[in-house]
């Protein structure tokens, strides 16, 4: 398998998968940003395709078909979104069907979308986490893979409770995308109406 590993931010996340060894063949960012600077320094491929090249109103199928020619060319097979923050829509899923990871913030279902840990500790919960799911069209809302548990502490802010769910990600998607790539976990069929 081609492993590509798509970022956005600070890039981590990347930065445990490539130092566990795992085989990240390309990262590509929809941004300008740190995680870029660190895949060079671990010369790994970098490229950015910018979503800011798609127009005020966001041309979501055009950067969408885009993205997944730009991994074709090179032969992904597997693509790990960590931190991606583009909302891919079906041109892509089309191309990736049943090959896409992601990690999210949160014990999935249970908040969903761009502010997981803000949402968690605005509803008071006890104990969050993070969830290794399978990405399909709906957001959020694949066949989950692996989940850990993260206690919240009274005094937890957004920044703190995301920082410990990080750290508990770097390991928990890095073991995932092993088991993924050895056979030991196979991606289970998309839920009906969330296909591919
Ligand atoms: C991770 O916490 C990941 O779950 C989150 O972005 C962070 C990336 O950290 N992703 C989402 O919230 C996607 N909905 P990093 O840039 O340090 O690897």
């Amino acid at each position: 398998m081609s492993l590509a590993v798509l970022v956005s931010g600070t890039g981590s996340i990347l930065d445990a998968m490539i130092e566990a060894g795992l085989p990240v063949d390309l990262v590509v960012s929809d941004r300008p940003c740190t995680a870029v600077t660190l895949a060079a320094g671990h010369d790994v491929e970098a490229i950015v395709v910018h979503r800011s090249s798609f127009g005020d109103d966001f041309d979501r199928d055009g950067y969408s078909a885009l993205l997944a020619g730009r991994l074709s060319e090179r032969s992904v097979t597997l693509v790990a979104m960590a931190g991606f923050g583009t909302v891919l829509s079906r041109p892509f899923y089309d191309g990736f069907a049943g090959r896409v990871l992601n990690t999210h913030p949160a014990l999935l279902p249970a908040f969903p979308g761009w502010h997981g840990v803000r949402d968690a500790l605005a509803a008071g919960v006890d104990v969050t986490g993070c969830t290794v799911h399978q990405a399909t069209l709906e957001v959020d809302a694949g066949p989950i893979l692996a989940q850990e548990e993260v206690k919240v502490r009274p005094d937890d802010d957004e920044t703190s409770l995301q920082e410990r769910i990080k750290v508990v990600e770097r390991r928990l998607y890095v073991d995932t995308l092993w088991a993924v790539l050895d056979g030991v976990i196979q991606f289970q069929p998309a839920p009906e109406g969330a296909a591919p």
